[in-house]
């Protein structure tokens, strides 16, 4: 008997193997699929990722090619890592990849995909991102919130001034990420992030759980024993978050001029002077109405979607600007002819800043946030470059490994050198698949103007304003660069150096 059960076991292992290790170049039917390496059972090939996956799937992409298959979990992923790869994923089939795939922390945030970042595509997806851009995001709406950013920033200035009479040093990226909440908190709803309703605790504890490592999003069969608890909490703290959200936007309703005579204060109050009329034009088959779920899903989307995001992107620019006294002086340079030093940087200056362009791109290039974009999903079989993509296959774009390619950067892929971006042929807009830190073509970030205003701004001012020393007399080359895989790619330690103010009064 215990023979038979033995054999029985065997059996069912075999079977097992046979029909779940994956051989890399073929499906089931026989089509070709992209190369890659061998999977196992069950967990596919998840065991190749480390604690820096970008990394990981950069070295596997150098043996395989720029786009290869692997299975996470269950999940069939591909792996695009070269800009003509990416143009054929996100140009050339674009409306086939630009689906996302079903997280769990989707299924707590989004009210039902009421959002952006995480709705399937379709006609809300189109309707709601439209809406976004236009009353949110347009040029229009980033220059409004102009004096919020100069006052923010402005108390930014007075606190690190403070610590440079003081002769203290300043923990940079604390900062910047307190300014970046604040700013977010204010454009977005009116309030900064610690007004007595405990968002900002909220949000920071809902990040955690984003960024965590999450098996139910790789073994989806899993999610219903939530190993890892993570959709219990995510469930006790979506809670928590719905009754803040719901106050905020009682407290807009109350004060909403239904006139509309008052100017907008914030993104909440745009959203809610049109509750309950349509999203999109009536003549349109399906007319979407506001309602107080879509504002809550929007607010969900754009708090991480920007505040994270940029703030991570200052810190790395502001860690290479300090790891290059040569870039630094530069820069300094640049400013003092432009602004001169008895006055701030103000935003009408930043399109004279060509050399401040520069670095942020090649700072963009060797730092991306979002190392694989956020992930796309396919939504029908397709063949690219003569491989077979199945439906619903997750597509990583990692463009870590395209911003380190020495066939595209050349030899000196890996150095900080803004003067690479010197003929200013190359722009963020996601039309140079080489450099997509915001992604491209339907999915494409829609913040990019005002992450890069932001980040213009920022940058410039405590440049243009304090001269910065490492800490412990430490030499620029010993800065560490280490990154921490996430919900973003930020630096593991936070960054600290000493101001100096260097205007004249
Ligand atoms: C999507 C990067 C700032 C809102 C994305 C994507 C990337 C990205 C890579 C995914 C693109 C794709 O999947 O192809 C960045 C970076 C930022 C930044 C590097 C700052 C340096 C912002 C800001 C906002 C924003 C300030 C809004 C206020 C969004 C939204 C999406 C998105 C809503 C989802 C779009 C969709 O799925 O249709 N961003 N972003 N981002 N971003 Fe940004």
């Amino acid at each position: 008997c215990l023979v038979l059960v033995l054999i029985g076991a065997l059996c069912s292992f075999i079977y097992i193997f046979c029909t779940t290790v994956s051989y890399p170049n073929h499906n089931k039917n026989g089509r070709k699929l992209p190369p890659g390496p061998r999977s196992l059972p069950l967990i596919g090939n998840l065991h190749m990722l480390g604690k820096l996956p970008h990394q990981n799937l950069h070295h596997l992409a150098k043996r395989y090619g720029p786009i290869m298959s692997l299975r996470l979990g269950s999940i069939p992923t591909i792996v695009v890592s070269s800009p003509q790869a990416a143009q054929l994923f996100l140009k050339t089939h674009d409306l086939v990849f630009a689906g996302r795939p079903k997280i769990q922390a989707s299924e707590f945030m989004s009210y039902g995909s009421k959002g952006m970042a995480f709705t399937p595509y379709g006609s809300y997806w189109r309707t709601v991102r439209k809406w976004c851009t236009f009353h949110l995001l347009s040029t229009s709406k980033v220059e409004y919130f102009a004096p919020t950013r100069k006052a923010c920033l402005g108390s930014l200035v007075e606190t690190v001034k403070e610590a440079a009479a003081a002769g203290e040093m300043v923990d940079l990226s604390g900062k910047i990420s307190e300014f970046m909440e604040d700013i977010t908190c204010k454009i977005v709803f009116g309030r900064v992030k610690d007004d007595g309703l405990n968002f900002g605790y909220i949000v920071d504890k809902v990040m955690h759980l984003l960024g965590l490592f999450n098996i139910s999003d790789f073994m989806p069969y899993l999610a219903p024993l939530d190993i890892q608890g993570i959709a219990r909490k995510l469930r006790r703290w979506s809670k928590l978050m719905d009754m803040v959200l719901e106050k905020i936007i009682d407290e807009h309703v109350q004060t909403i001029d239904p006139e509309g005579r008052k100017p907008h204060r914030d993104f909440v109050d745009v959203m809610v002077s049109m509750l309950n009329q349509p999203m999109n034009h009536q003549d349109e088959d399906q007319p979407y109405i506001v309602e107080r779920e879509n504002i809550k899903a929007i607010i969900l989307d754009i708090m991480p979607a920007s505040s994270e995001t940029t703030t991570v992107s200052i810190v790395w620019a502001f860690s290479e600007i300090l790891r290059h006294p040569r870039v630094m002086v530069r820069l300094q340079q640049e400013l003092e002819t432009v602004v001169g030093r008895n006055r701030f940087v103000e935003e009408s200056d930043l399109p004279k800043l060509k050399y401040l362009d520069m670095v942020l791109k090649e700072s963009l290039r060797l730092h991306p946030v979002a190392p694989f974009l956020v992930p796309h999903e396919s939504m029908e079989d397709v063949v690219v470059n003569g491989y077979f993509i199945p439906n619903k296959s997750r597509i990583l774009v990692n463009t870590w490994s395209m911003g380190r390619n020495p066939n595209i950067w050349s030899e000196n892929a890996e150095e900080f050198l803004p003067e690479r971006f010197m003929d200013g042929k190359i722009d963020l807009r996601g039309h140079h698949f080489e450099l997509i830190p915001f992604g491209s073509g339907r999915r494409g970030c829609p913040g990019m103007q005002l992450a890069l205003v932001t980040m213009r701004l920022v940058l410039s001012q405590l440049i243009h304003c304090f001269d910065w020393e490492l800490p412990d007399g430490m030499l620029p080359h010993e800065l560490d660069m280490t990154e921490i895989f996430g919900l973003s790619l930020p630096r593991a330690n936070h960054l600290r150096a000493k101001p100096t103010y260097r205007l004249l009064e």
